[in-house]
């Protein structure tokens, strides 16, 4: 695993950025995943500035998003499907039919789930996943005790981050109980992971993830098994790091700059 520690929100967007425009100039035709909330704003910020400046290019990306609120239309404002396109497809060229998000209201989970999964699999699996933290440790909406070999499914969302995601909504009852996500499993079968995180709510999370055994009350530690995973951290959420200046050191000697 490699720590890049930034001492800005910005700053990380940027090597985030930086880290998706290089997959996408080696393959144009690259598979994403991406993930939603307020971690990765400032990359889909700076990937809609490459794109409108550098000429970053979508027109044959696929993309296939980590999760999506169950019981949400696609228009809601909470939605993932409306989150993406507010932030991100509304801005770059993407083709409509290269955007892959999980379904919150099909009528059938278990085809839809088997279907996304298959999805993945038939578009030659996902270059580039780039992921979130949730203060409890988990990846997507992979809450703690899920298998770390689960796959797309439904899953019940954990108090915490019905919590954490109360400020988005009205009020902690509007926020919805289920999510459908992909599972560690899928998630783990990405060539090249890239988490983000920032803010001190995700210290301890990040810490555990990164330093603690792997387990599944800390979904995020399955990463430890990943053969390329980067995190990229701000100074705040990078703070309850016990070997935080070894891996400055190592950031601070690395051949290839991110
Ligand atoms: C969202 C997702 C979640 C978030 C995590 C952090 O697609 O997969 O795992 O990444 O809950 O959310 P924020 O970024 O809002 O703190």
């Amino acid at each position: 695993m490699e720590i890049i520690v930034k001492d800005t929100v910005e700053e990380m967007s940027q090597v985030a950025a930086r880290i998706v425009a290089r997959t996408l100039n080696a393959k144009p035709n690259a598979v994403l995943g991406l993930a939603t909330g307020s971690t990765p704003l400032g990359l889909y910020k700076e990937l809609v500035r490459m794109h409108r400046e550098d000429g970053l290019d979508f027109s044959q990306v696929t993309t296939f998003n980590l999760d999506e609120y169950v019981g949400l239309k696609q228009k809601h404002p909470q939605s993932y499907h409306y989150f993406m396109d507010e932030n991100l497809f509304k801005h770059i060229n993407i083709p409509k039919q290269n955007i892959y998000i999980p379904s919150g209201t099909t009528d059938n989970y278990e085809a839809f789930c088997a279907w996304y999964e298959r999805r993945i699999c038939e578009c030659g699996g996902i270059d580039l996943q780039v992921l979130g933290i949730g203060s409890d440790g988990h990846i997507a909406f992979n809450e703690p005790s899920s298998s770390l070999g689960s796959r797309t499914r439904i899953k019940t969302l954990a108090k915490q981050t019905i919590d954490d995601n109360a400020r988005f909504f009205a009020s902690p009852e509007e926020v919805p109980i289920y999510a459908i996500t992909m599972g560690v499993g899928t998630i783990l079968e990405a060539d090249r992971i890239i988490l983000l995180a920032h803010g001190k709510n995700k210290a301890d999370a990040v810490a555990k993830a990164i330093e603690g055994p792997v387990t599944s009350v800390i979904t995020a530690s399955a990463l430890q098994l990943h053969r390329d995973v980067m995190y990229i951290v701000d100074r705040e959420a990078a703070s309850s790091l016990d070997m935080l200046e070894y891996y400055e050191w190592i950031q601070d000697n690395m051949v290839h700059a991110p």
